[in-house]
């Protein structure tokens, strides 16, 4: 059921204020200053004293497992990997009884994160499941987890997955960086407190979507994009990309900012569309002497900004606000108008945007 929207791709976009404060609710206590997470409450010794973290993922997951490393090392100070469940399944990985291994599935099913898990708990390790699908094979198998809440999404292009996989992470990272005293009272009670406004503000930046469609109808016909972020909105950009790629069929990549004179700069030309998310927060001024380099190589700029921003709306073809929020929770924001560019331009080119051309919604086949 698309309850009157024309994809469910698109009704899953806009379901994320929801999806996000079904996924915080009943565990973010904000008036007491507590976070509730039985998977993690159960097992915080084993979790919080974690010598690492690694987490194994694909696709969209695994770019959730981006953020999140920032998030753990940032809060939690452990120190975190991020691997393709695909890679670390068959290299011999080095896995001990300190390590926890937290594995990010949407549906639950996807072959080579199973087969990561299975891997880990062989070795000794604590596996630890972020799921959407209730009773899914992943979730069955890890020691415990905690569940997304997102809700069923349909169209293939995973969507609130994503966003909701980035919330029930932060707020592990919380409580674990309470539990440890490496977040102050205060800071701690800061985010919270932030993450409370996330679904009124993905609202507000859901309401974007029509100078979305004009900049969408500009660049529909371009044979490629480039994505670039810095810090916490570098897997933003990789995740723009990739939802660009899966239903467009337009070739897109993303990269961290600084990461464009090591190569891709040679692309740039006035033919070539560059998304940039330059939120005030974060490393916004290296961000900005980015997009002049690729101004004056004459690229068109999409910049995704802060509400109110002036400098980059000064040198950018298009900006895009979002409201502000505290920079670890930016990705929740700036990751929207990257979903809604990518649908409008997939429907503009009469692309099968629920079901994009070799992609499955569960991978279980490696
Ligand atoms: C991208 C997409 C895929 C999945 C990947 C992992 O939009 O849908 O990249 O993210 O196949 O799937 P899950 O999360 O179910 O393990």
């Amino acid at each position: 059921e698309k309850s009157g929207f024309e994809h469910f791709m698109l009704k899953e976009i806009h379901e994320q204020p929801n999806a996000i404060s079904d996924t915080y609710r009943g565990r973010m206590l904000v008036k007491k200053g507590i976070i509730k997470m039985a998977g993690v409450d159960d097992n915080i010794e084993r979790i919080a004293n974690a010598k690492r973290i690694i987490i194994v993922a694909c696709g969209t997951s695994w770019h959730a497992g981006l953020v999140a490393e920032y998030i753990f090392e940032d809060i939690a100070r452990i120190p975190v990997e991020v691997e393709y469940a695909s890679e670390f399944r068959y290299r011999n990985p080095v896995i001990t009884e300190n390590d926890v291994v937290i594995a990010i599935s949407q549906s639950g099913e996807t072959a080579d994160t199973m087969a990561a898990i299975k891997l880990a708990k062989e070795k000794g390790a604590f596996t630890f499941g972020v799921c959407n699908v209730v009773g899914s094979s992943i979730s069955r198998e890890t020691h415990a987890g905690a569940y997304t809440h997102a809700g069923p999404e349909i169209g293939v292009a995973s969507t609130k997955a994503f966003t909701t996989q980035i919330t029930v992470l932060t707020l592990m990272a919380l409580k674990l960086g309470k539990f440890k005293g490496t977040i102050s009272n205060s800071d701690f009670q800061f985010h919270l407190q932030e993450m409370e406004r996330i679904p009124e503000k993905v609202m507000k930046a859901l309401k974007s979507d029509e100078l979305i469609q004009k900049i969408a109808y500009t660049y529909k016909d371009a044979p490629n994009c480039l994505y670039l972020g810095r810090g916490y909105n570098f897997p933003v950009a990789l995740e723009g990309a990739l939802k660009l790629k899966e239903i467009s069929y337009i070739h897109a990549e993303g990269y961290p900012a600084a990461e464009m004179k090591h190569g891709p700069i040679a692309l740039i030309d006035e033919q070539m569309p560059v998304v940039v998310i330059a939120t005030k927060k974060g490393h916004y001024e290296k961000v900005v002497s980015n997009i002049q380099e690729i101004k004056s190589r004459k690229g068109k700029i999409i910049a995704v900004v802060t509400e109110g921003d002036g400098e980059v709306r000064e040198l950018a073809d298009h900006v895009i606000e979002v409201p502000e929020t505290i920079e670890s929770l930016t990705p929740l924001l700036t990751t929207i108008p990257l979903q809604l560019l990518s649908y409008h331009i997939a429907v503009m080119l009469g692309k099968n945007v629920d079901q994009p051309r070799n992609l499955a919604k569960s991978v279980t086949v490696e």
